[in-house]
């Protein structure tokens, strides 16, 4: 375990955020009893994870798709290896719903019955960096970052939570076979939400009505997330985290292609560079732009 970094707590290989991680818990993950109905998101940081809490939230729990009920989403899905409310794992009841940033080979051993399902939420890797260093510079648990190019050398390096980017994805792509995982992209989701919700609810085989499909829509578009108290996250940020400034938000832009706003030319090639290195071999599509087909 290296804690030289104040920010940064590496276990196994992988960073993880120190005040929000348990190492006992992080010891015993392999052994973690895992049940057939329990459904687990996985993203890195930065792709699309609270999004997907609101629509397995909506798609999952009758009353606060239909508003009577008002329990916020780290309530109904909380994290699993950040469980900043304590919550008893072991006594929620099915089906769990978990969000996870961990890297395939640290995930529960029992996953690999494939009986539980995992959605793996990826974006392309130039709005990650840019919603990170923004993200970065909001909550007080992250290390702040002057300038895009600071940031863009840690990132790179994986000196951030959740290490290497182009690691967490070869690592989930690679190891498909081994789990029962869909692969969603966070970029799809905003071109065509509604065939992303029906895509996530077919492999998580909850059926829905015309009704409850434009429901689940309209509540998950980023700007009713934005004006929605138990979905913006912005309680969690302010009083359980610790915000620097309340002058940015969770929800930030939620578009695709920001990253044109904040790279130059030259940071734009060198990032290239290296995609084209590491990705190498995984067709998984990616979409860099708003126009893109
Ligand atoms: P930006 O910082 O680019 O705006 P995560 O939940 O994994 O931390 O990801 C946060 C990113 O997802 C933020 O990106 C946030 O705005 C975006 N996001 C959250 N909900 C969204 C939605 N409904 N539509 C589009 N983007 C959304």
């Amino acid at each position: 375990m290296d804690n030289s970094d104040t920010y940064l707590l590496n276990f196994k290989g992988y960073n993880f955020e120190p005040s929000t991680v348990e190492i006992d818990f992080l010891e015993n993950l392999d052994d973690f009893e895992i049940r057939d109905d329990d459904v687990f998101i996985i993203t890195y940081p930065k792709s699309g994870t609270i999004w997907t809490q609101q629509i397995l939230s909506l798609i999952y729990f009758e009353g606060y798709r239909n508003g009577t009920e008002t329990v916020d989403t780290l309530d109904r899905i909380p994290f699993f290896e950040m469980n900043i409310r304590k919550v008893d794992f072991l006594k929620r009841p099915s089906p769990r719903i978990f969000v996870s940033h961990l890297p395939y080979y640290l995930v529960p051993k029992a996953l690999k019955n494939k009986k539980a399902k995992i959605i793996y939420i990826y974006r392309n890797p130039k709005d990650v960096l840019v919603s990170f260093f923004h993200f970065s510079n909001l909550v007080v648990i992250l290390k702040p970052a002057d300038s895009i190019e600071h940031f863009m050398e840690r990132f790179l390096n994986g000196k951030v939570v959740g290490s290497l980017w182009f690691d967490h994805i070869r690592g989930w792509y690679e190891h498909r076979h081994d789990f029962n995982i869909l692969f969603m992209m966070f970029e799809e989701m905003k071109k065509d939400l509604r065939s992303s919700v029906l895509k996530m609810s077919s492999f998580l085989e909850k059926e829905l009505n015309e009704e409850d499909l434009e429901t689940i829509v309209k509540r998950a578009t980023f700007q009713n997330m934005k004006s929605d108290p138990l979905a913006n996250c912005e309680e969690i940020l302010k009083h359980e985290i610790g915000k620097r400034t309340n002058d940015s938000f969770f929800l930030r832009k939620g578009t695709i292609g920001d990253w044109k706003n904040h790279f130059t030319v030259e940071q734009n090639e060198r990032f290239d560079r290296i995609f084209q290195r590491k990705m190498k071999n995984i067709p998984l599509k990616f979409i860099w732009d708003i126009n893109e087909e």
